[in-house]
């Protein structure tokens, strides 16, 4: 047979995640962060104002915006000593791979006295998980790069100041963020703030049920999201565009993908069988970000070259795949200055307000240590056998 339950099903396992903070209609390609469309919130709020509904449950009013912007200002900056952490990789070292060991050495910081029984102890985890994160991903890169670190500062937006972490230099008395890309960066994080119970928060949940430390939770999420199916397929996409070349190559390009030899980045989801509705806003705000700088970027029409022909084809049309988040997030960075190295950076930044904010809604009510069910094919039971009987 097929296999077999390993327990009695009538031991406790572990349910669906029910949780109020993210919607996702796959059919429809519909997205809401607390009821609120994606598309409506990437146009008109700030990444900030996103996150606080994801923690809070509704937009803020003025007087609670401005009270969780200034908390978040106050805690921007990090221990001096978290410096030395960095000096322990190589120069090359992916910024995933030393995402994932600084923020899990948060936990070192925050720990002594840290109670996640405590609502209030909860509370300033999440608050400064999303005002430190822009500073560590901004070191992570200054440090690939050889450059001194950049400290925070609270009269940039918090966009901006990520910005500013990342490209100005101790000599840029008077740095000036361009305000369109300013406004494209922050869009970007709101389009990868959370997406409902991905591998990645899936990750975080399944460790913070055990009651980790919830910095460590969070390096296992971002963890699982560095890999190429999942965050990792922004840095994939730009890759692919790179080795497929010209328009040229597309027909032999999707003939690979077909025979099951690669498999077209940015393209299909779990979930969505039909357009992914940040997808959308994505390519919007590529056009916006292109011709505002005035750049003709020839992976742009390559991309869009690829979705039509995608879109015509039986192939994806039989397997409902359509472009994901991650299609077009690579060619508006890369058109900002980003590294491909530092686009899953980015996608941690940004989906670790939604990370800490299941992580919180756990807490918020009683909850049982995670178990996912496993269904036994393996061998059924037989005696031990002495190695001088063994074939
Ligand atoms: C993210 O879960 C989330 O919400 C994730 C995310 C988030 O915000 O957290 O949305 C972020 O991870 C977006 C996805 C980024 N990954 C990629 O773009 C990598 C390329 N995509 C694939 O690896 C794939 O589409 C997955 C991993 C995203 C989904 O994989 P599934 O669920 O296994 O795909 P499926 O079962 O729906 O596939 C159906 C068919 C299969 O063909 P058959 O073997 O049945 O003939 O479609 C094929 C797949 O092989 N297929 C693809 C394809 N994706 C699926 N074929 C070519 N290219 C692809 N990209």
């Amino acid at each position: 047979e097929a296999g077999y339950w390993s327990y009695d099903p009538g031991f406790k396992v572990t349910a669906p995640v029910e949780s109020k903070i993210t919607y996702i209609d796959g059919g429809k390609g519909e997205l809401l962060h607390r009821g609120y469309p994606i598309d409506q919130l990437a146009k008109n709020a700030e990444y900030l104002e996103v996150c606080y509904a994801l923690l809070h449950g509704d937009l803020p009013n003025q007087e609670q915006k401005d009270d969780f912007y200034k908390k978040v200002g106050k805690h921007t900056a990090v221990h001096d000593q978290l410096r030395k952490f960095f000096e322990g990789f190589r120069r090359d070292a992916h910024p995933m791979a030393i995402m994932v060991g600084v923020v899990g050495a948060l936990s070192a910081f925050y720990h002594e006295g840290l109670d996640v029984s405590e609502e209030l102890h909860r509370e300033i985890t999440a608050i400064r998980l999303i005002a430190k994160m822009p500073t560590l991903a901004a070191m992570s890169y200054k440090y690939s790069q050889g450059e001194p670190f950049m400290y925070p500062r609270n009269d940039f937006n918090y966009a901006e100041n990520f910005l500013y972490m990342m490209f100005a230099t101790p000599a840029d008395v008077d740095y000036k963020v361009n305000p369109v890309i300013a406004k494209a960066m922050d869009r970007i994080f709101t389009l990868h703030a959370d997406h409902e119970q991905n591998a990645s928060t899936s990750t975080v949940r399944l460790a913070g049920s055990t009651g980790a430390n919830p910095y460590a939770c969070i390096a296992a999420g971002i963890a699982a999201l560095w890999g190429p199916s999942h965050g990792g397929a922004n840095e994939a996409v730009l890759k692919m565009l790179d080795e497929i070349g010209t328009v040229e190559n597309v027909p032999e390009f999707m003939e690979k993908v077909k025979r099951r030899e690669v498999k077209l980045m940015g393209f299909g989801h779990r979930v969505y069988k039909n357009f992914d509705p940040r997808a959308q806003v994505m390519k919007e705000t590529c056009d916006e970000v292109l011709e505002a700088l005035g750049i003709d970027d020839p992976k742009l029409e390559l991309a869009m070259k690829l979705e039509q022909i995608a879109l015509e084809d039986p192939y994806f049309i039989e397997r409902k795949l359509y472009p994901n988040v991650d299609f077009y997030s690579g060619i508006i960075l890369k058109a900002i200055g980003i590294p491909t190295s530092m686009f899953t950076v980015i996608f941690s930044l940004a989906r670790a307000a939604g990370w800490i904010s299941h992580w919180l809604e756990m807490h918020s009510a009683p909850f049982s240590i995670g178990r996912p069910r496993q269904l036994y094919t393996g061998e059924t039971r037989r005696d031990f056998v002495n190695i001088e009987d063994r074939k």
